[in-house]
Order: C-alpha cells, then sequence, then structure tokens
C-alpha cells in the first residue's frame, strides 16, 4: 500500500471529543466501532457539568476552553458531542476552528426522519437544548406538517453521572417526564442528550416497544467517517492500535467509573485545570 504525507500525517492525528461530562462516550463508542483504528482524545468538563441550565454564552466559553485545550493535541476533527453546547452555539465553534465541526442535532434529526412513519416524533434533551427549539426547527425545515412533542428532562444527566440509572427514583422520574409524551402517541423519540443513550433500557421500558428511540450517535459516526474519507484523513495503518485520552476539569473517579461500564473498557482520566476552573 503507497501512503501519501498527508496520510501519514493524519494516521497519528486523533479524533478530538467533547462534552460536559460522560455523554460524549455514546458517541466515542460508536466511533470506535465504525473506525476501530482511529485514536480519540475526549474532553468531559464535568467542573462545569451540568451545561443543560446554564446561558448559551456561558457554555460557549466552556466549549472554547476544551476547543484551546485540545488545539495542542493533534486532533484532525472535532466533534461537539453535546446537544447543549451544539445549541449553545455551533456555528460560532466552526468560525472559530480551521478544522472540520460536527455537532450532534443534525444527525439526529436525520435519523429520526428516517425513522418515523407517523411523523408524531418527541423530542427530549437538557433545558438549554430544548428551549433553544434547535430540533424542533431542524424537524420543520425539512417537513412542516410533523406533530413534534418536546420535553427537558434535566434530571436525566445527574442520574447518569452519578450512576443512579437503576434506581426505583430514576424511574420514578422517568415516568413523570415521559407519560406525557407517550399519551400523544409518538412513535419516535429522539434522546437529544448524549447522556440519554446510557439510559436506553429504563427509557424504553417507560415509553413501551412501540416508540423508536434515536440514538445519534451511530449516525454521527457515519458522519465523521465520511468526512475523514472525503479529506484523506483516515488512519491507513491497520497495524497500529488507536490510543485513547481521556481529560476531565473535575474528579476523575465518577468519569472512570461511568465510562469504563459504557465502553468495556479500563478508561483512565486525567484532572485538567482549564483557565476558568481555577
Ligand atoms: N451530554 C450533554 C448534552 O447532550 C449533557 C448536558 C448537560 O451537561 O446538561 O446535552
Amino acid at each position: 500500500m503507497t501512503l501519501t504525507n498527508e496520510q501519514i500525517i493524519n494516521a497519528h492525528r486523533a479524533i478530538g471529543v467533547i462534552d460536559s461530562g460522560v455523554g460524549g462516550l455514546t458517541v466515542v463508542k460508536e466511533i470506535s466501532k465504525l473506525m476501530p483504528h482511529e485514536s480519540v482524545v475526549y474532553f468531559g468538563d464535568t467542573a462545569h457539568m451540568p451545561y443543560g441550565p446554564r446561558s448559551y454564552e456561558e457554555v460557549r466559553g466552556f466549549v472554547f476552553q476544551m476547543i484551546e485545550f485540545l488545539r495542542h493535541q493533534e486532533i484532525k476533527i472535532l466533534i461537539v458531542a453535546c446537544n447543549s453546547a451544539t445549541a449553545a452555539g455551533l456555528s460560532y465553534y466552526q468560525k472559530a476552528s480551521d478544522l472540520p465541526v460536527l455537532g450532534v442535532i443534525e444527525p439526529g434529526v436525520r435519523a429520526a426522519l428516517n425513522g418515523s412513519s407517523s411523523g408524531r416524533i418527541g423530542v427530549i434533551g437538557t433545558t438549554g437544548t430544548i428551549n433553544s427549539s434547535e430540533y424542533e426547527k431542524a424537524l420543520r425545515r425539512q417537513n412542516g406538517s410533523l406533530h413534534i412533542v418536546s420535553k427537558a428532562c434535566p434530571l436525566f444527566v445527574l442520574l447518569v453521572e452519578n450512576n443512579l440509572v437503576d434506581t426505583p427514583e430514576a424511574k420514578r422520574v422517568a415516568h413523570e417526564y415521559l407519560d406525557p409524551l407517550v399519551r400523544e402517541e409518538i412513535d419516535t423519540l429522539i434522546l437529544g442528550c448524549t447522556h440519554y443513550p446510557l439510559m436506553t433500557e429504563l427509557i424504553q421500558n417507560v415509553v413501551g416497544p412501540s416508540v423508536q428511540l434515536i440514538n445519534s450517535a451511530d449516525e454521527i459516526a457515519a458522519e465523521v467517517g465520511e468526512i475523514l474519507n472525503k479529506g484523506n484523513m483516515i488512519n491507513p495503518l491497520n497495524s497500529e492500535k488507536p490510543r485513547f485520552r481521556f481529560f476531565v476539569s473535575g474528579s476523575p473517579t465518577p468519569f472512570e467509573e461511568v465510562g469504563s461500564k459504557l465502553l468495556n473498557r479500563s478508561v483512565k482520566a486525567y484532572q485538567v485545570t482549564l483557565p476558568s476552573t481555577s
């Protein structure tokens, strides 16, 4: 196999992934399934988690700090694997970066439109994501006659981050948030927060088997693959073991616990103090 210089340089560059915490790991999981030779550098801004209740301006500030950190980590593409951060201003991050920057809202919208047959679509996310109406706007741009029901589920992120998904309290909260959506007879539910796939089983139990859950992670991974392919940026060195580096701004322990369980491998995270957290 003959490689170009460009391919060799990009082979060593990683895919950068950011989120407020462990949620973006659901995207990392799909990326490594689809592209097992790609390395990943991950930043979870756990010191500022949850992003959902914060102002868009504040969230953008945190995102820029993570981008600045990752700029020194030799990445070839950046995935903003957080709906709240995407809703707070994906175009700002894209303008400020010379790398491809991908959000998570458009891929979720595509998957939902492909999946829904009745056109009755539910969207759940953080308060920031739901208040931004970004999902609703993106869905309506494609099809003006959809019946869309949106619901903020602010406690879900905290249940996931604190490893409390398998508790009676989580079940009660899930019913409170999701029963009204079921009454609207949705056939598709967009998990509009990257933390939510970590509670798929609970959500599916509550909404019932007739509602299809949309986890945009596989759609995102496919899009990353396409971009890397087109840009000649795929790691062509099959013999290489990918490297996974995880950084957090808060305590590494809860991140490592949830991350190891999700990725089915030992996750070691390093704490980094971003300028605004000092
Ligand atoms: N995973 C983030 C999202 O997709 C979590 C939000 C939060 O920190 O509140 O929105």
